[in-house]
């Protein structure tokens, strides 16, 4: 919208413009090819005569042809941004209690909120973030690291203070593959498993004392990826995505973050409270039309059923767009949404142009305080200012959530009815990603005891009967 208002109010100074210049000097347009040798300096003397006496050649005319020459200009580069540049837009949500700026610290009731960092893969940052030989500073799940890539092209992740003195590595430098501290008095080496190769004057061999704790991480899809286990484990699945984007298929077409504060389920929560598709998210992307013009949704959500995919939870959704009362013909697009643990997700929205992906990533930064990214690929032939509608439509909705997340609480036994969907499938599916460890990173948001024990894996017998998702079970994989 903010776009649109941009070129009307462009378009109105030009024509404002170009009236008066046509008032002033009508020859401007009946013998345009003059002006144009005029203000080349074809005929008039040399660009230098003019910046030497600018009085003498500031005319109507020569501000006219300025003011079109920078018009052009303008519509030039909007042309190259809109349908030639990926989308890269951080998001300056603004929200009534945090202003603009939702980095600031907030007190938060946290309710009864499940452990701040669930086990799993997450989104570190993305690929581009991250040159050969660089080096980025980043704080996950309350720890400062350091996210490098060696010169073979191999990303790490490492906790970011040496051993020794604490310096922050991400002011260091990466040799071969290994990251060098940087203070100079003592300067260690570590590889990219976080073992210390090296120490100052070679008189002893480094012992693990010496080392820094290291992730595991993958990397694919535009995105470097990091597995948060609270025990230090190893990870029991992978990210994925689908087989296009890898083989190149499919274009990438830009990516937007946010930061939310709210604990970080709140967000795949949304999958199975599909009940708040048609209440908050009705109103057209545009929303001045919104009194015509509506979305209207039907989705169902469940979790996987088998051992492969019981980290995954699907929603199937399409989406209508309503003139009035009446679904208007040809509107449907159906998407796929596929979650893969707690902090990833594949979007597949079929248009009548081609496929596009969405990938949705939440990572928590600190308790409360989620990173909200979204990367948007899309199947060639899919002209780019499509994909990034969808992306920027995408974004609309989203924002409409994060007012709601960013303001409530957590109940760990919320009081539904059937009608809210199948929020409660969801809370014990959510159980496998914690541990007893969980609970002891962030102590001050240790819980009391009894909700601590409805947390954690436990027998459901004695639960009430899960509300049957609406249609059956659907394909495991986004593609
Ligand atoms: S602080 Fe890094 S080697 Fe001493
Ligand atoms: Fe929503």
């Amino acid at each position: 919208m903010r776009l649109l208002v941009d070129h009307c109010l462009m378009l109105a100074w030009t024509g404002i413009g170009a009236a008066v210049a046509y008032v002033k000097k009508p020859s401007l347009f009946t013998n345009p090819s003059a002006h144009l040798h005029w203000l080349l300096g074809i005929e008039q003397g040399t660009l230098l005569n003019r910046l030497k006496n600018p009085a003498a050649y500031l005319t109507v005319s020569s501000i006219a042809w300025f003011y079109l020459a920078v018009f052009a200009g303008f519509i030039l580069y909007r042309t190259y941004t809109l349908f030639l540049k990926p989308l890269d837009w951080v998001g300056n949500y603004w929200d009534p209690i945090m202003g603009t700026d939702s980095r600031k610290p907030r007190n938060k009731n946290p309710g009864d909120m499940p452990p701040a960092f669930p086990n799993g893969w997450f989104r570190a940052c993305d690929t581009m973030d991250v040159s050969n030989g660089q080096v980025r500073f980043e704080i996950l799940f309350n720890q400062e690291l350091v996210v490098f890539r060696g010169r073979s092209g191999r990303a790490a992740i490492l906790a970011a203070h040496c051993a020794s003195c604490k310096t922050d590595l991400s002011t260091g430098r990466v040799k071969g593959d290994d990251i060098k501290c940087p203070n100079s008095a003592c300067g260690r080496s570590y590889n990219q498993d976080g073992v210390c190769t090296s120490v100052p004057d070679g008189s002893e061999s480094p012992s693990s004392a010496h080392a820094l704790r290291s992730w595991p991480v993958e990397e694919g899809n535009n995105h470097i990826y990091i597995y948060h286990h609270a025990e230090g484990k190893e990870p029991t699945f992978l990210p994925t995505y689908p087989e296009e984007i890898a083989n190149g298929y499919c274009v990438y077409h830009g990516r937007t973050e946010h930061v939310i504060s709210a604990h970080v389920a709140e967000m795949p929560e949304n999958g199975p409270d599909v009940a708040h598709l048609n209440f908050l998210h009705t109103d057209f992307i545009i929303k001045s039309l919104s009194p015509l013009i509506t979305h209207w949704w039907d989705a169902t959500w469940h979790p996987g059923k088998t051992d492969e995919d019981k980290h995954c939870a699907y929603v199937i959704l399409d989406q209508y767009i309503r003139f009035g009362k009446s679904i208007v013909p040809g509107t449907k697009i159906h998407v796929t949404v596929t979650q893969n643990g707690l902090g990833l997700v594949c979007l597949k929205f079929e248009t009548p142009f081609g496929y596009i992906y969405a990938f949705e990533s939440v990572t928590p930064v600190r308790p409360l305080m989620q990173k909200f990214h979204h990367l948007v690929w899309a199947e060639w032939r899919v002209p780019r200012i499509i994909a990034k509608g969808v992306l920027k439509a995408l974004i609309t909705q989203a924002e409409r959530d994060i007012p709601v997340w960013n303001h409530k609480t957590y109940k760990n036994k919320p009081v539904l009815v059937k009608g809210d969907g199948p929020i409660s499938v969801f809370r014990r599916w959510l159980k496998q990603f914690y541990t007893e460890a969980n609970w002891d990173e962030v102590p001050e948001f240790t819980p009391r005891p009894q909700i601590r024990s409805f947390w954690l894996p436990h027998d459901d017998s004695s639960e009430p009967a899960d509300e049957k998702p609406a249609k059956p079970a659907l394909a495991a994989a986004a593609h």
